[in-house]
């Protein structure tokens, strides 16, 4: 006999149950949800269980998804990708967790950890996911910080390699902030042999730490104040918004003073190779870090970046899971 099977005359017989107070419902029935209660968490021990469905290979999975941040493409492409895997996702909102109230990111991540599959995280500081990723049984993804944005270059690798071919030895050009984006870029540069030639000001150049990791691994890094010298000859232009999240919005006339001859136009595009593409991770500022006639041009794949965001990011859940 298993739980379910348990006939307790209970006194709410045919009348509607409301969980209320212990002390207004029936000893029996107390006993009887922990009963149900301890059989469900036995039936559920080691799940999901067996191999996994190649249509479905995340049926029984939850993805939970924390934004401390705003986002559409992560969010939205986290979400369509888990789903269309046969998983499901929870969103929270940062604020809304204790963590807004001061638990710690450590037991947060344990308490996480027995409920839900893998965490998906968008949040400013990279040690705060570096804490809970430590701290978690389960495996936790970088969704954007302040230092750098892995979903959104292996979604723009993608999408190179989709328009160009293989992206070894091939000429990346950046203009504009050296922002988590830029620098995620160069973290990229030595593991998919690609040069990278970062155009921006001195006072906005990538974390240093970032780029002596890149350097001391062997990349093909260039850093340079000469947009021009930067974009000539590459096979792709790359650039981000002037202002990120993490910026306040007191710097902004400073950093359009600063940026202003970052932007990428059509006479800059010019400098690249004639068939070099146009990359943009958005929300863009048509007008600002790039042209409108640039932005929504023929070398353009902005929209093919932000879709691959939903097909890569299927491959890191798969890859995050142990199921590839
Ligand atoms: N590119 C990107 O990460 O977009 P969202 O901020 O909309 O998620
Ligand atoms: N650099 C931007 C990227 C947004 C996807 C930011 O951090 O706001």
């Amino acid at each position: 006999m298993n739980a379910f099977d348990i006939d307790t005359a209970t006194t709410l017989a045919g009348q509607t149950r409301h969980f209320l107070e212990l002390d207004e419902i029936p000893a029996a029935d107390l006993r009887r949800i922990l009963d149900v209660s301890s059989e469900l968490k036995a039936r559920r021990a080691g799940m999901p269980k067996g191999a996994p469905d190649p249509d479905a290979p995340l049926d029984g999975h939850v993805l939970a998804m924390v934004f401390a941040k705003p986002s559409t493409r992560t969010r939205v492409s986290f979400d369509v990708g888990t789903r269309q895997l046969g998983g499901r996702t929870m969103v929270m909102n940062g604020a809304d967790l204790q963590l807004g109230r001061g638990e710690t990111i450590a037991d947060t991540a344990k308490v996480l950890s027995r409920y839900v599959d893998a965490i998906m995280i968008r949040t400013f500081d990279p040690a705060d996911v570096r804490e809970l990723a430590e701290n978690a049984d389960i495996p936790v993804i970088n969704g954007l910080t302040d230092h750098s944005h892995p979903c959104q270059i292996m979604a723009d690798i993608l999408t190179f390699e989709e328009h160009r071919g293989p992206i070894t030895k091939r000429k990346i050009a950046w203009t504009g902030d050296g922002n988590n984006v830029a620098a995620t870029w160069v973290q990229a540069a030595t593991a998919f042999d690609f040069e990278i030639t970062i155009a921006c000001p001195e006072s906005l150049r990538p974390d240093d730490e970032i780029l002596s990791a890149a350097r001391a691994a062997g990349a093909n890094l260039t850093i340079t104040e000469n947009v021009r010298e930067a974009v000539a000859g590459a096979d792709a232009v790359v650039t981000d918004t002037w202002l990120s999240m993490n910026d306040p919005d007191n710097v902004r006339e400073r950093r359009h003073n600063l940026l202003r001859s970052y932007q990428v136009d059509a006479e800059l595009m010019a400098h690249a190779k004639p068939d070099a593409l146009f990359m943009h991770c958005l929300p863009a500022h048509r007008g600002e870090e790039a042209t409108a006639e640039v932005m929504d041009g023929p070398q353009s794949v902005i929209f093919d970046e932000a879709e691959n965001r939903l097909h890569v990011q299927k491959g890191i859940l798969l890859w995050c899971l142990g199921l590839i």
